[in-house]
Formats: structure tokens, sequence, C-alpha cells
């Protein structure tokens, strides 16, 4: 295999872990579960930036592919990003640019919107996925933006075709704001980072099965309860960080001719991918005191409620405390 291969190869390793496996089952149900109602059952998810959704989103889209038939193109699932900022205009125009529409821009809204639902119709769309719902939140007033969310509200009614809405935490908000919408998305999902929760088990699992994945030929035993925990330490349970320092140390072990990843290059690709969003952090592949300091917080240890701790700098709160809160403080 040639290096470019086994870097591409690097570059899209993907896992389907099991809370990842639920949300695509979850919106396999509102997907088909749909066609047997009036109404159709639309679903909400959110999660901080990085926490895999629109990973998610195209892992779903990627078994409806467009195909052709005699009479124009099939378009099982229509993906769109939300413009910013989200104008019922921008909206739509998007709306039809991804459908192919080639006067995309032309006409009045209402024009706009009735080619989008005959559109929608020709093209036998049967889920929508629009991804960044916050900027259904004006970013300079903080104001929810109620034409487009009552616009959306209407697209649904009128053609009958379930809505997956993909969105940071704060876009909930906008739900607030429209109770007609709210209801149809009472549906929400919430895909949360890693939590050090039973020593790691499901965040090691997730190691675990990346590595297997991956061009080397050696193992790096990242699910190794001392290495997963500098990764959870570095990445906070945030799957962008964890791949980052993933994908980069291989590139790095590939091009210095290593046979598997090492502290040194994970240390690398630490100061390189992280270290600018988080440069409050140690680097936990160099500092040898951040062991021992996670030691001295009792991580490991089943109930995460530390007796005495008084006599420790260190506090733990709840079970699902992260490694570098407490490393924090
Ligand atoms: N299950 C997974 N397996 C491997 N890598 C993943 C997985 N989920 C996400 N990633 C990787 O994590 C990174 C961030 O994922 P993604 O873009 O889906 O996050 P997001 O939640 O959409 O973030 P944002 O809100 O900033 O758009 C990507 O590089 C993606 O490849
Ligand atoms: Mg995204």
């Amino acid at each position: 295999m040639t290096l470019s291969e086994r870097l591409y190869i690097a570059n899209n390793v993907y896992v389907l872990y099991p809370r990842f496996k639920e949300i695509l089952a979850a919106i396999d149900d509102c997907h088909h579960f749909s066609n047997l109602k009036d109404e159709p059952e639309c679903l909400f998810l959110k999660g901080e930036t990085g926490a895999g959704k629109t990973t998610i989103l195209k892992s779903y889209a990627r078994n409806y592919p467009r195909y052709q038939t005699p009479d124009g193109t099939i378009v099982p699932v229509l993906e769109v990003t939300i413009p910013s900022p989200a104008t019922v205009k921008s909206v739509v125009t998007k709306l039809l640019w991804q459908l192919g529409d080639p006067a995309y821009d032309k006409g009045t809204i209402s024009n706009q919107t009735i080619r989008l639902i005959g559109l929608m119709k020709d093209c036998g769309v049967s889920l929508v996925f629009l991804d960044e719902f916050q900027h259904f939140i004006d970013r300079d007033s903080a104001k929810v933006l109620k034409t487009v969310s009552d616009w959306l509200k209407d697209l649904i009614l009128d053609t009958k075709v379930p809505v997956v809405l993909i969105g940071l935490p704060e876009a909930e908000t906008v739900f607030q704001f429209n109770p007609q919408l709210s209801r149809r998305f009472a549906n929400r999902h919430n895909l949360s980072p890693f939590s050090w929760e039973d020593s790691g088990r499901e965040f090691r699992t997730f190691l675990h099965a990346v590595e297997s994945q991956l061009p080397l030929i050696e193992e790096s035993a990242l699910a190794y309860e001392e290495m997963a925990l500098r990764f959870y330490y570095a990445s906070d349970g945030i799957v962008a960080y964890v791949m980052k320092l993933i994908r980069y140390g291989t590139h790095l072990a590939l091009k210095y001719g290593q046979k598997k990843l090492d502290l040194n290059v994970l240390a690398n690709a630490f100061e390189k991918y992280v270290k600018a969003d988080k440069p409050y952090k140690k680097n936990p592949f160099i500092d040898s005191d951040f062991l021992n300091e996670v030691k001295d917080a009792s991580l490991y240890a089943p109930s995460m409620t530390m007796v005495g701790a008084t006599s420790q700098k260190i506090k733990l709160k709840k079970k699902t405390t992260r490694a570098s809160d407490i490393l924090h403080k």
C-alpha cells in the first residue's frame, strides 16, 4: 500500500459506536415511520461543536444516494447546511440549489417556495436534513428568526416530509419561541461527548475500534487505561479532538517510518491541533505529572465522590467529571 493510500485510510476512519448507532436508528424511524402518518415525525439532534453530528448525517445519507431515472433525478434524502444569516430567501434558495433547480435564486419567495414543494415531490424527497440550525438565531442580536422558523413549519405541513434539524445546543432556544415548530420536533437527541464513566469503557472501546482500522503495522495500545486517559484529558471526550490527534499522529508515524503511534507523535499532534484551542492544558503526551495528578484524584475509583477532599487540592463532584475539569483546578 502506498503512503498516500495509507493516509487516505487514516483520514477516513470512522466508527459506529453504540450511541452513534442509536441516533442513526432514531433517524431511520423518523424517516420511515413518517410515511404512516399525516404529520411527519421530525427529529432534533443537538451536540457541541465536534461531537460528530454532521458525521451522523453523512453516514445516514450515504445509504440514500441520488440516482437518475428517465423522468429525472431522484433525491431520497436532501441534505442542506442552513446559511447564515438564515432568511426565508436564503434558506429556500439553498434548498432549491441543492435539489438542482437551475433557476434556484429566481422569483419571489412565494414562487420559490411553490417550486420547492413541487420539486421535492418530483424528486421523491422523503427526508430533509438541515444542519447548523443555530443559524435560525441572529448572531448579533441573539434573537430567534421567527419568520424563517414559521416558514419551516409551513414547509413541513405542506410537503409532509420529515425534517431532521441538527445544531449546537443553543439552537434549542428556537423552539421556545415557536411552540408550533417545537411540537413537531418533540423527538430530541443529544450527542454528548464521551464521559469517563465506568473507567472510560465506552471511550476506550471507541479508541480500540479506531485503532483497529489504522494503517499501521504494530499495535499502539490506545485503549489501555493510561493512554486512554491521556486522550481523554486532551480531548475532553470530544470526538473531533480524538480524531485530530489520531489522524495527524498517524500521518507523522507514517512519515517517520514508525510502526505505531507513540507518545512522541501524539505529543506533536497535540501541539499542532489541540493546543491552540485549549491553551490552558498541559500536553498529556509529554507531561508525566499529569497521570499522577489524575491518579491522586481517584479518577480510577468506581465512585467519583472523594472522601476527605479538603486534604487534597482536587475535588470531584459527580461521576461524569472530566479529567480536564479536575486538572484545571
Ligand atoms: N464516529 C466517528 N468516528 C470517527 N470520527 C468521527 C466520528 N464522528 C465524528 N468524527 C470526526 O470528528 C470530527 C468532527 O465531526 P463533525 O464534523 O461531525 O462534528 P459536528 O458535531 O458536526 O461539529 P460542528 O458542530 O462544529 O459542525 C470530524 O473530523 C469527524 O470525521
Ligand atoms: Mg457539523
